[in-house]
């Protein structure tokens, strides 16, 4: 029988939080001494198409990546982007994980996305086996997966859906029948109805998503979310222990009154616990969550010094803010947002918008902090640094990485885009950015530009191309080509970070 992952493939695409620089950082700030990113191994279990393994391969050029899943069409055509690529630093192998290899070595980094709530309980088993046996003593595993309590309003909603889809088979007829039933529910809904308004904001995510996702994550035989206290018990079982989340921002409870917070801070020395409270006051869904060896000794508690060894970047953008005199607000495309008059937060954000997408050490950072803000050096300042770089990382302003990505600042002579946005562009508009996210090209010019970008081209042989090719299009949508279009276009895809430097 087919596998239900080459009858339907399953778009793959990068995950930052689930990068081995992610991890890298999580491991760093609870205490453990991971590998180098840029000299490290990466194995990933169920790795689909190699869409999150392959765009690591080809920045970590000394770095060896492994890479398995059972669906051999999605392993096929991962094998192919990476023969077109040159990549000689990573496998992807076809294989059930029941009939994982005991000799594939250990491994600095073992990721798990989007399969441990969709297995069974033996290929769960399996999963949390082969993180502890092929882990290195210094590794982080990384297990994603549906989590309750929120994941029972998901799976009413997969219950519905089932339901209605007895006895249709075709996985397009089941996708198209799903999706008119989540219709048919969101539409139905009047405002100020609680189950309504729960209901609604359900089917319309799961209306938002493609229809593979539908089909693959609502609609499976196995959908098993579970209790984070749980799945750590069951991870304890395999000799792994609770190392923190991927995500900075979710370990630090901002929302609740002060009275919930101090109750949470009494659960501070159970972080398995804690995590389970926090889960319940947020009816939360969803877990990142990286493990490591119960041997390994770790120090959760917040240290500034370690945050010294890493890199900062920031995609906000200033502006003057209300209030404290000199106060300004920095505020991402996401929506994180804060607004300060401490000349040393001033100073070090300013930096980083103004270097953003590269990034910029703790030491670099330190020197433009102190040029910039004309106060005389003080030792204290690289304290005061570290703490601010550490909550503006848990409010998402700031990235925090243990190996920045090489990207271009802005697009230099001979522009040069990512060569592996040069191939994706012939399947479709997703591609992915070197900050190892996803972005859809929707322009047809900026897409021909990205084609154009092989660092061949310089700026008046780029127009004269982009030219010619606005010559072919609908004259009703034909876009104006000119310098400055040119430099307007080369400045977005830099910051998109989409060029190499
Ligand atoms: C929901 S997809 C996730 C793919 C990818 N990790 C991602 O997040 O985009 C689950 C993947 O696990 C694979 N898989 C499921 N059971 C497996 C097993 N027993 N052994 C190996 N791969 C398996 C499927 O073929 C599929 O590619």
């Amino acid at each position: 029988m087919a596998d239900a992952y080459d009858l339907v493939p399953y778009p793959s695409v990068p995950y930052a939080q689930a990068h081995a620089d992610r991890l890298a950082v999580m491991a760093i700030l609870h205490g453990l001494s991971p590998a180098p990113v840029e000299r490290c191994r990466v194995l990933e279990l169920g790795c689909g198409e190699g869409g999150h393994l392959i765009p690591m391969a080809f920045s970590l050029p000394q770095s060896e990546f492994v890479g398995v899943d059972r669906a051999a069409d999605a392993i096929a055509a991962g094998q192919t982007l990476c023969g077109e690529l040159g990549l000689g630093n990573i496998a992807l192998r076809a294989l059930d994980l029941e009939k994982f290899p005991p000799d594939l070595g250990q491994f600095d980094y073992i990721i798990t996305h989007g399969l441990y709530a969709w297995a069974p309980p033996a290929v769960q088993d399996k999963i949390l086996a082969i993180s502890k046996a092929h882990l290195a003593p210094r590794g982080v595993a990384y297990v994603s997966y549906n989590a309750l309590p929120g994941g029972h309003v998901r799976l009413m909603l997969r219950e519905m859906m089932r339901f209605h889809l007895r006895g249709v088979e075709a996985p397009a007829e089941r996708i198209g029948q799903a999706q008119v039933l989540l219709q048919w529910l969101a539409a139905a809904q009047r405002e100020g109805n609680p189950y309504g308004e729960m209901l609604k904001t359900e089917a319309r995510r799961a209306l938002e998503r493609r229809g593979q996702f539908l089909y693959h994550d609502e609609l499976t035989e196995v959908y098993a979310p579970v209790y984070f206290h749980d799945f750590m018990e069951h991870a304890a079982r395999h000799g792994l222990q609770y190392l923190a989340e991927a995500s900075l921002t979710e370990l630090q409870p901002r929302e609740f009154p002060q009275q919930v917070l101090d109750k949470l801070e009494e659960l501070a020395s159970d972080p398995v616990l804690r995590g389970q409270y926090l889960d319940f006051l947020r009816c939360r869904k969803f877990r990142q969550t990286l493990l490591c060896h119960q041997e390994a000794e770790l120090d959760p508690a917040w240290k500034p010094d370690r945050i010294t060894r890493l890199w900062a970047a920031s995609a906000a953008e200033a502006a003057p803010a209300e209030g404290a005199a000199g106060a300004e607000e920095f505020r991402t495309p996401q929506g994180a947002a804060m607004s300060t008059a401490h000349p040393v937060a001033r100073a070090a954000l300013r930096s980083l918008v103004e270097v953003w997408p590269c990034s910029l050490s703790f030491a670099e950072l330190l020197d433009r902090v102190r040029q910039r803000s004309g106060l005389p050096s003080r030792a204290e300042d690289a304290g005061a640094l570290a703490e601010i770089l550490y909550w503006s990382a848990a409010a998402g302003l700031v990235e925090l990485h243990a190996h920045p990505p090489r990207c271009a600042a802005r697009a230099g002579e001979l522009p040069v885009a990512s060569p592996l946005v040069r191939l994706q562009l012939r399947q479709g508009l997703e591609v992915s950015t070197l900050r190892h996210t996803t972005v859809k090209m929707e322009g047809a010019l900026e897409r021909e530009l990205l084609l154009l970008m092989d660092g061949t081209r310089d700026r008046t042989a780029l127009l004269a191309a982009l030219s010619a090719f606005a010559e072919s299009m609908d004259p009703q949508s034909r876009p104006r080509v000119g310098a400055e279009s040119l430099e307007h276009a080369l400045a977005k895809l830099a910051r998109l970070v989409l060029l190499l430097a």
